[in-house]
């Protein structure tokens, strides 16, 4: 076994890393505090069980996978980065930015790797759109909307907001590459008395682009839409769909002796690798613990979570 990693956290999300980790050959130990949940996971993957952290760390495991909830994140993850320990905390980072900005401090004084799961990041798709984007090839970019929809996780902690639009924030922060200078956002609750259910956030940034992000989890289907527009061309893709093509439309306004008019070519498919998210995420954590984590860093963990937190001010102050 090359590097070996020790996934805290078994639940819902937990067990995909586990069975990745276990898939790629690093996985050597589970943290779970739920005695019957962490058996249920030590039959099909037979490594090192804890129930205490400590027991884990006492180990010495090569780095850490913080997948418990979001309120965890920040004490467990200071817990292993002022030991020194690496590790890859699960979005969103921390639930203010104070904790975040600490997290990312005590990585730097320790010397530890910090990543945060920002799954988007490694999804083949994004990145295609990303070298889309890049190459001119819809022009000058105008706008970009992400919805993340769907009929629960419903969570008593965070509010949707902070549940789901942590990888949209992230995606518009790798596409745009520059904070919004302008943000404006509302929300409504319907399902608890003090957490949002479902949000919509609108972003500026230099240069006269724009984006908004939608998200609900009290939405009858699953829908992951991102759409890009650019001043000759347009991309969509849809992460819930079946074929999960990325489309690119050749479309857009040209303006004739002062009228605009739309101009049309037939729409593309665009060819893009079809590898695992979560295994690219696992991969580089595991390829990049001797030397810098770059991509989905501390920092960039940290500018998702500023984003949450000026978000959910604005919507608290609009009610
Ligand atoms: N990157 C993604 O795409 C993605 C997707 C879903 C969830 N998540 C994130 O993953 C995290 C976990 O979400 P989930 O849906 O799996 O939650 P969950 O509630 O299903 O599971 C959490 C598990 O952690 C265990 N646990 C709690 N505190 C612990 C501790 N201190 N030590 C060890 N185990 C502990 C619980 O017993 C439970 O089994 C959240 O931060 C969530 O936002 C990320």
């Amino acid at each position: 076994m090359g590097k070996k990693i020790c996934v805290i956290g078994g639940g819902r999300w937990g067990q995909n890393h586990i069975r990745t980790l276990f898939q790629i050959g690093n996985l050597a130990g589970i943290v779970e505090t739920n005695q019957q949940r962490l058996e249920e996971l030590l039959e099909p993957y037979p490594v090192k069980g804890f129930t205490e952290l400590d027991d884990a760390i006492q180990q010495g495991f090569d780095g850490y996978i913080l997948a418990t909830p979001a309120e965890t994140h920040y004490p467990v993850g200071k817990k292993l980065l002022e030991k020194g320990l690496n590790v890859l905390i699960e979005k969103p980072m921390a639930l203010s930015s104070e904790h975040s900005r600490h997290l990312v401090e005590l990585a730097g004084q320790t010397g530890a790797r910090l990543m945060v799961g920002h799954l988007l990041l490694f999804h083949p798709a994004i990145k295609k759109i990303k070298e889309v984007i890049k190459s001119g090839k819809i022009g000058r970019l105008y706008y970009i909307y992400s919805t993340r929809l769907n009929l629960g996780t419903v969570r008593t902690e965070e509010n949707v907001f902070w549940s789901f639009a942590p990888h949209d924030i992230s995606i518009l922060d790798y596409f745009i590459g520059r904070p919004a200078t302008k943000i404006e956002a509302k929300g409504a609750k319907f399902l608890q008395d003090k957490i949002y259910d479902v949000t919509i956030a609108q972003f500026t940034y230099p240069g006269n682009v724009h984006a908004h992000i939608f998200v609900s989890w009290l939405h009858p289907f699953k829908e992951q839409r991102l759409v890009v527009v650019g001043s000759q061309g347009m991309v969509s893709f849809d992460d819930s769909s079946l074929d999960k093509n990325i489309l690119y439309y050749n479309k857009h306004i040209d303006w004739v002796e002062g009228k605009p008019v739309k101009v049309e070519q037939p729409d593309e498919i665009i060819v893009y690798d079809k590898a695992m998210p979560l295994t690219e995420e696992l991969k580089y954590f595991v390829n990049n613990l001797d030397q810098k984590i770059e991509f989905a860093s501390g920092k960039t963990g940290h500018e998702v979570v500023k984003v949450l937190e000026t978000v959910q001010e604005l919507i608290s102050k609009n009610e």
